[in-house]
């Protein structure tokens, strides 16, 4: 037997000011994205902006139903969107961030799981990096050099390809 450890590194802003000027812009459409978010049963506001190699920005927000497990959250919302517009694309970066009328966000909000292992399929589809930026407003930045160092035990099965 051995244990075996993962470490991972990232970035830490204090404030938006602090970032380059690309991922202070894609912070900022990522608050934009909120306005399109449908969220009448979690009260809780998603948006993310995904930049592509091309520099075309796209926007996605969570969109909840009646039927909660027929909801989406923002990332998912936004990523299949580009399988499905622009499916030879290449995502650079993509920015996530939250709000809500109800408490004060303190801290970056992270994404679930199920987001994880959708953006990870992205990122082995292009093979290539996709940095994630968690955009508190008003508060700290976290920035990943790439997903798959957020889901590091990924499902992965290449034979299922086939
Ligand atoms: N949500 C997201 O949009 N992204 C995540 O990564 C986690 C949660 C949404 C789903 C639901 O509409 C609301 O946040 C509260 O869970």
């Amino acid at each position: 037997m051995k244990v075996l450890d993962l470490n991972i590194s990232f970035e830490q802003y204090n404030d938006i000011a602090e970032l380059n000027d690309k991922d202070r812009s894609l912070c900022e459409q990522s608050e934009q994205a909120l306005s399109g978010s449908y969220s009448p049963y979690s009260k809780f506001r998603v948006g993310t902006a995904i930049r592509l190699k091309s520099g075309q920005v796209i926007l996605g927000s969570n969109q909840e139903n009646l039927a909660y497990p027929s909801g989406l959250c923002a990332e998912r919302v936004a990523l299949f969107s580009i399988g499905a517009t622009y499916p030879e694309a290449i995502i650079e970066s993509m920015a996530i961030t939250a709000q809500t009328d109800h408490f004060e966000i303190l801290k970056p909000v992270t994404s679930c799981g199920g987001c994880l292992q959708v953006m990870v399929e992205f990122e082995r589809k292009q093979s290539s990096p996709i940095e994630v930026i968690f955009y508190c407003l008003n508060g700290e930045i976290l920035k990943v050099p790439s997903v798959k160092s957020l889901l590091p035990f990924a499902f992965v099965e290449d034979r299922l390809e086939r």
